[in-house]
Parts: structure tokens; sequence; C-alpha cells
């Protein structure tokens, strides 16, 4: 039997009766019964990451909010990797060989790079890759910023394709934006370093 004292009792603890059903009316930290405060969130801490960049084995400590750009470009110095749309994924100008595949290093966390293996420009560079000379006859740069993401991908593609058709190079270079109009450029470019790499020229 519910009796007047009862009543008070329940409105002071904060319940109601609703029909046959009680219902409860909880306010604060109860009022959210999913978090449990009794639990501490876990940290993310720096983690050792252990790479190999342009034949070059590198052993660096990262933060977990660090993208794979942020290290190439500030930890090593590899400043051909570039960031010409925030590192909103749009544009290929921090475009890396990882693992011989064009990667895009904006979009990468390090942390999660352990046992990469990561080309760039400077790397094709040092190797005197013929893409190098044939970019430079060809004038492929107007202002150059976006010139080394095109060049690692047109790297990743005669790795894979010695013989590209007009095609399939612009088919590899599809995420690789230019401002300035350079693309036929790109196209002749890497027909030569094909032709070169095949011996026929
Ligand atoms: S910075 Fe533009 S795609 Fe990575
Ligand atoms: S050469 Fe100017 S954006 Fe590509």
């Amino acid at each position: 039997m519910v009796t007047q004292g009862n009543k008070k009792q329940q409105k002071s603890a904060g319940r109601s009766e609703a029909g046959s059903s009680e219902s409860v009316v909880r306010t604060g930290a109860a009022a959210h019964p999913a978090v449990d405060e009794t639990r501490t969130r876990a940290v993310p801490t720096p983690r050792m990451v252990n790479m190999t960049v342009n034949g070059r084995p590198c052993s660096l400590q990262v933060e977990p909010n660090w993208t794979l750009r942020d290290v190439l470009r500030q930890k090593l110095g590899l400043t051909s990797v570039k960031d010409f749309c925030n590192g909103y994924g749009a544009c290929g100008s921090c475009t890396v060989i990882m693992d011989g595949r064009p990667a895009l290093s904006c979009m990468a966390l390090a942390a999660d790079c352990g046992g990469v293996v990561i080309e760039t420009a400077e790397g094709i560079a040092d190797a005197r890759h013929p893409l190098i000379e044939a970019y430079i006859m060809n004038w492929t740069a107007q202002c150059g910023y976006c010139t080394p993401g095109f060049l690692v991908t047109a790297k990743a593609l005669l790795d894979h394709n010695p013989n590209p058709t007009v095609e399939e190079i612009k088919e590899a270079l599809g995420g690789n934006l230019c401002r300035c109009g350079t693309y036929p450029a790109h196209v002749k470019a890497i027909r030569e370093a094909a032709q070169v790499l095949r011996g026929e020229k």
C-alpha cells in the first residue's frame, strides 16, 4: 500500500509512478549510465617506428597524430613532399611510393607505418632515374609545387608498367592536380622516360 509518506519518500528519491510501471528520473552522471566514471581513458603515447626511406633505414619516435607527410618533411627534411590541399587527400602533392605503390602521405598516420619502404622525389633524383631528365627537357614544371607528386606517381607507374599508353598515364596521374595546366608535358615526359628505360632512346 502506497501511503502519503511513502509517496514523499519516492519523490525525494527522484521516482514517480507512470501507470503500473515505475519510471526513474536520474540527474548528473547517473543520467548517463554508459559513462563509467571509474574507468579512465588511455592516453595515446609516442611510438617508435622503423621504416626505410630512399634506401636508408630510419628509426623515429612519432606522436600518435603525426602524419607520414609531417614526419618526412619536418623530421627527415624531405621537402619534396608537399601539401597543396591542407592534408585533405585532394591534390596528390604529398604522394610518395609506399611499398611499391603511390600513396598520399597526408592520409597515413606515421605511427601505422612501421616496416614500410618509402620513396620520395629526392630518392628518385639521387638514383638519376630517366624521369628526371625527361621532366627537365619537357618543361613539366611551372610553379613546380605539384611536380614532385607527379614525378613520384610516374615512377610508380613505370616500375609496374614499362610501356604505358597515353590513357594509362592519364589514369595513373588522375589524383595529381596542377593548377598551371602542365598535364600534357607530364604525359610526354613519362613516355620519353619509358623509352629510355626500355633502351629505345
Ligand atoms: S596534401 Fe593534398 S593529397 Fe595530401
Ligand atoms: S606546376 Fe604549378 S601547380 Fe603544378
